[in-house]
């Protein structure tokens, strides 16, 4: 059986093009699945993963736990907020004392880069990667670039705009790879003090003309302003970002050609999206949400295979 080339998620930039051909393969088998009237398989009846979550989270929470339940794992849910943490408690003994309950694998979202990784230095289990400050978002990632596959065919060759605070993106970084491993031709487009430094060196070109980069694209990707990450103002106003780099319906039919509109949430309505873009038929924000529970079954079951 084919297998990945690691065995932790902790980032796309330790993943080559075959792990994502491989998860994308697997997912297309999961969503299959959770698409019949039983939506349920006994692939992980004797795992155990524990969500640990230090940061908030919608949609890469439920769609983990969900992707865990479908596959038939135990699953216990831990939130820092009411947790022992808040007493002092270090991330490693916190760690090492849900591993001693006889857990195989931890999916943990936290705000300090890296933190996944220091983990997986540390602990004996699985380590899957939730979300780690403006560092990585890999299973974002995997399921925007497979949520473009469904809708046009393929990643390779398509041009891929993505829009907004770049600076403080996990989900920016992580596409950034996903996107350059398949063979995608990525632009990046924001106020110039929302874009890295040498940015150009993951690849990317840079554009600060919406228009332009909208034009230029097929897919374009709205992200939010970061503001748990912003110690300081980087924009004159929300009103003059929205009037640049925000995405309205009569801006989308004024263009050359009909384009994909997608945001990994959760959407600022009437910031860098307006509700008759976020509803349109030209949005698979929905579909990415979808798509999510495949491709986190997808990542759960090809490690899970590697502990066994
Ligand atoms: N896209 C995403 O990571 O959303 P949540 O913060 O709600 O998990």
């Amino acid at each position: 059986m084919a297998e990945l080339s690691v065995k932790h998620l902790l980032g796309i930039k330790y993943l080559n093009e075959n792990d994502i051909q491989l998860i994308f393969e697997t997912a297309d088998h999961f969503k299959e699945v959770i698409n019949r009237s039983i939506k349920k398989v006994p692939s992980l009846r004797d795992i155990t993963i524990a969500n640990i979550f230090f940061e908030n989270s919608t949609r890469t929470k439920l769609s983990f736990e969900l992707a865990e339940k479908r596959l038939s794992a135990d699953v216990i849910n831990f939130s820092a907020a009411q947790s022992s943490v808040k007493k002092g408690e270090t991330l490693i003994d916190t760690v090492n004392n849900i591993l001693s309950m006889k857990v195989d694998m931890v999916v943990m979202r936290h705000p300090n880069p890296g933190a996944g990784i220091f983990l997986s230095k540390h602990v004996n289990a699985s380590i899957v990667n939730a979300g780690d400050g403006a560092h990585e978002h890999p299973t974002q990632a995997l399921l925007d670039s497979y949520s473009i596959r469904e809708k046009l065919g393929d990643v390779a060759g398509k041009n891929v705009v993505i829009v907004g605070d770049i600076l403080h993106s996990r989900v920016a970084l992580s596409n950034i790879f996903a996107l350059k491993l398949q063979g995608a031709n990525v632009k990046v487009c924001g106020p110039k003090t929302l874009l890295p430094k040498h940015i150009e060196s993951l690849g990317v070109t840079v554009e600060t003309n919406l228009r332009k980069a909208l034009n230029w694209c097929d897919v374009a990707n709205m992200l939010r302003i970061q503001n748990e990450r912003l110690d300081i103002s980087y924009f004159p106003t929300t009103r003059e970002y929205t009037q640049q780099f925000g995405v309205n319906k009569k801006l989308l039919n004024s263009l050359d050609k009909e384009i994909v509109i997608m945001h990994p949430g959760p959407i600022n309505r009437g910031v860098e999206i307006t509700s008759d873009v976020a509803d349109s038929k030209q949005s698979i924000i929905l579909n990415q949400v979808e798509n999510g529970v495949a491709i986190r079954m997808a990542v759960i079951y090809l490690l899970a295979s590697k502990i066994k």
